[in-house]
């Protein structure tokens, strides 16, 4: 299967999906094809050029409006001709135009047990809010936020030390084997999608 994966940051999921396609042993079953990403000079960029992948860059500001931005990472994302897309820390909440386009192929990972704490600061709401288990979520994308079917989910333990940063950090540990199961689950065996319901044969 074809992967394009979009960055906004470090790209340290990224780099688990690309240590993945590039063992054989590993069975993963994808490659990724193409990095997207919204902003230039993030080590998630750096981490593809590493690896020989081709990237592109479509900053928002850059376009005088955003179904402009929109369309233009739409088109981008589209040459690549990805089976799945997968938004690995890509920031921005994209539009109609790439919903339409890859509706029912276009994958986020969510630092947070979901559906609680959505937004930009899973982590910080979750430890705001005293829970004594969070973990991550790989998902579909939907146009609301994350929302969409839930593909897969880990848990995390909060000890009473934790900060964002010690516990974001033991998050993304797990985030990184979950997100390279579940994608390489989807590549290599196929899902279907019922209601809320993602099935994996
Ligand atoms: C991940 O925890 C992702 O879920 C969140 O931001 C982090 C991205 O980390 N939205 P990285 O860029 O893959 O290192």
């Amino acid at each position: 299967a074809r992967l394009v994966v979009l960055v906004s940051g470090s790209g340290s999921n990224l780099q688990a999906l690309l240590d993945a396609a590039a063992d054989p042993a590993s069975g993963f079953g994808a490659e990724v094809v193409a990095v997207g990403a919204d902003r230039g000079g993030i080590e998630g960029l750096r981490r593809a050029e590493r690896a020989g992948v081709p990237t592109f860059v479509h900053r928002l500001r850059d376009y005088p409006s955003r179904p402009d931005w929109d369309r233009a990472l739409t088109d981008s994302v589209a040459a690549h001709r990805p089976d799945l897309v997968v938004s690995a820390g890509f920031m921005k909440i994209v539009g109609a135009s790439f919903m339409a386009a890859f509706a029912g192929r276009f994958i986020n990972t969510h630092p947070a047990l979901l559906p609680s704490f959505p937004g930009a600061h899973g982590v910080r709401d979750a430890l705001a809010h005293g829970v004594k288990v969070t973990g991550c979520t790989v998902h579909f994308a939907e146009a609301e936020v994350d929302s969409g079917p839930i593909i897969a989910q880990r848990a995390v333990e909060v000890r009473d030390d934790d900060d964002e940063d010690t516990l974001h950090r033991r998050i993304k540990e797990v985030e990184r084997g979950l997100l390279v199961d579940a994608v390489g689950r989807l590549a290599r065996d196929g899902y279907r999608v019922e209601g809320r319901k993602v099935y994996i044969p």
